[in-house]
């Protein structure tokens, strides 16, 4: 009977480190995430990109880049700072995991006009529609004003990646056409 007690005890103390680091916490430090990216990241924002169910290689690799610097961030910079990578893998498996949600401030009406030859470049990467691939993140249903600061960072070389250095030949004419075509799609 003892014996028998010894091992439950033995066993409840011996698992209850892996219950701590159940999902839960990723959820938990997720929800620190709403004050800027709104609830389950489903961004409200103007600039403040919607997150909500967005690739989770591309939050991994976007939340490492900021923390060791290889993204320019601002307030995120400062933020990821303060996670562990292990805690950056719990946090984005939560983000991923949300169901992507077309942000408030996406364009509604009116279709845009862009020949098929304007986003086929794009489609390769981020998705005939730009929901996203597993090379380029979901980019339809962004918030258009985000939308247009991410491109123009890639052409200023404030954000760098090789597979976005096209832009560096565009205009502000093409990005807003783009960031009209892509804000606007469902
Ligand atoms: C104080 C406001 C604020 C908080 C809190 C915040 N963010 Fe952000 N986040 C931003 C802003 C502003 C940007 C856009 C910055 C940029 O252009 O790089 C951003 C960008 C991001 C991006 C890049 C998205 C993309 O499409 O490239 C990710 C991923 C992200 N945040 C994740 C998170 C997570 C996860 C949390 C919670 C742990 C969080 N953020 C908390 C303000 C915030
Ligand atoms: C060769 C693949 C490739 C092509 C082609 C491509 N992209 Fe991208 N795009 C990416 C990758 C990868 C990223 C993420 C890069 C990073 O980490 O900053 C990205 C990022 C972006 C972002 C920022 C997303 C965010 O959430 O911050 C926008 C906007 C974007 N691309 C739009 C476009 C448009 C518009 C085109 C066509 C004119 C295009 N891309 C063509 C691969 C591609």
């Amino acid at each position: 009977m003892k014996a028998t007690l010894f091992i439950a005890a033995v066993l409840a103390v011996s698992t209850a480190p892996a219950l701590a680091a159940l999902p839960g916490d990723g959820e938990r430090m997720a929800a620190t995430c709403a004050g800027c990216h709104g609830t389950r990241g489903a961004s409200p924002g103007t600039h403040i990109p919607v997150i909500g169910g967005q690739s989770s290689d591309y939050v991994k690799k976007t939340m490492k880049g900021y923390k060791e610097g290889t993204r320019a961030g601002g307030v995120m910079a400062n933020l990821s700072k303060g996670y562990s990578d292990q805690q950056i893998d719990q946090i984005t498996e939560a983000v991923a995991s949300w169901k992507w949600q077309n942000s408030q401030n996406a364009r509604k009406k009116g279709k845009i006009k862009i020949s098929a030859s304007g986003t086929e470049v794009c489609a390769g990467c981020h998705g005939a529609k730009g929901q996203g691939t597993p090379i380029g993140p979901h980019i339809s249903g962004q918030a258009a004003g985000y939308l247009k600061e991410a491109l123009s960072e890639y052409r200023s070389g404030r954000r760098t990646a090789a597979e976005m250095g096209m832009v560096k030949e565009m205009t502000d004419q093409d990005f807003d056409k783009l960031v009209k075509f892509y804000s606007q799609q469902k």
